[in-house]
């Protein structure tokens, strides 16, 4: 483990627990082949390699505790401190992997699995704010397309796209501002973001990555596969 004492000062922590039911294929999404890994190994070696991370936890989907363990093997990652099972929705497979984070830890940084194009840049770029006083750090991106909202098929009205920006992963947090959102009601969550928020937090936005793209469907897989 890096770091200079026992316990390192910036934790990441993967979820890569889901079922990836948009994917449609035979295994849990994590374990989809990208280039001849799996989709996993992308971003599990990404974070092994950047200075800036001294421990990683992995919520592994159910059953696939043990390959995950290979899998960080296999790469050498030795960063790599457990595997924990994921839970049910995301916040919870999160949450999973956050109670292997000891006390000590300050920074945390939460990432997807399904963005396997993980740059140390935007690690770089989530860790100034953090250090400037804000609670957490997102990637995001500025919203191009007209934004609908929409009810059975038909428009209901155009939104304004003013202040607009996608979310994207990894989000930086203070460990313990973190832990504090945690601690509620996790039902709502999409992402650790939107729970600092609502503890109160001051949550920053830098600069996303394009690159950062979510693979949720085959197309997703096949563009982020040439992009590599
Ligand atoms: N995730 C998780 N635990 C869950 C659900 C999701 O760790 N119970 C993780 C996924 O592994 C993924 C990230 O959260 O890295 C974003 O979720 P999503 O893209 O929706 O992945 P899946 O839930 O696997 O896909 P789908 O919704 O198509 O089933
Ligand atoms: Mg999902």
């Amino acid at each position: 483990m890096g770091g200079s004492g026992d316990v390192g000062a910036t934790w990441a922590l993967i979820a890569a627990a889901g079922s990836g039911e948009r994917l449609g294929i035979d295994r849990p999404k994590a374990f989809a082949a990208l280039g001849g890994r799996p989709l996993l190994a992308e971003s599990l070696d990404r974070l092994e390699r950047c200075d800036l991370v001294d421990a990683i936890v992995v919520a592994a989907p159910p059953g696939w505790e043990e390959p995950s363990i290979l899998l960080a093997e296999e790469l050498a990652a030795a960063k790599v401190v457990a595997c924990v099972t994921g839970g049910a929705t995301r916040a919870e497979s999160v949450a999973l992997a956050f109670a292997e984070v000891p006390e000590e830890a300050l920074v945390v940084v939460v990432h997807d699995a399904a963005r396997p194009l993980l740059d140390e840049a935007v690690l770089e770029r989530l860790l100034v704010p953090l250090a400037e006083g804000y609670d957490g750090a997102l990637p995001a991106l500025v919203v191009a397309d007209t934004l609908k909202r929409v009810r059975a098929g038909a428009v209901v009205e155009t939104v304004d796209r003013e202040g607009l920006v996608a979310a994207q992963t990894p989000q930086a947090f203070l460990a313990a501002t973190l832990r504090r959102a945690f601690a509620g009601d996790l039902a709502e969550a999409t992402d650790c973001a939107s729970l600092v928020e609502r503890a109160g937090g001051r949550v920053a936005v830098v600069d996303g990555d394009p690159r950062l793209l979510k693979v949720t469907t085959p197309a997703d897989l096949a563009l982020v596969e040439s992009w590599l």
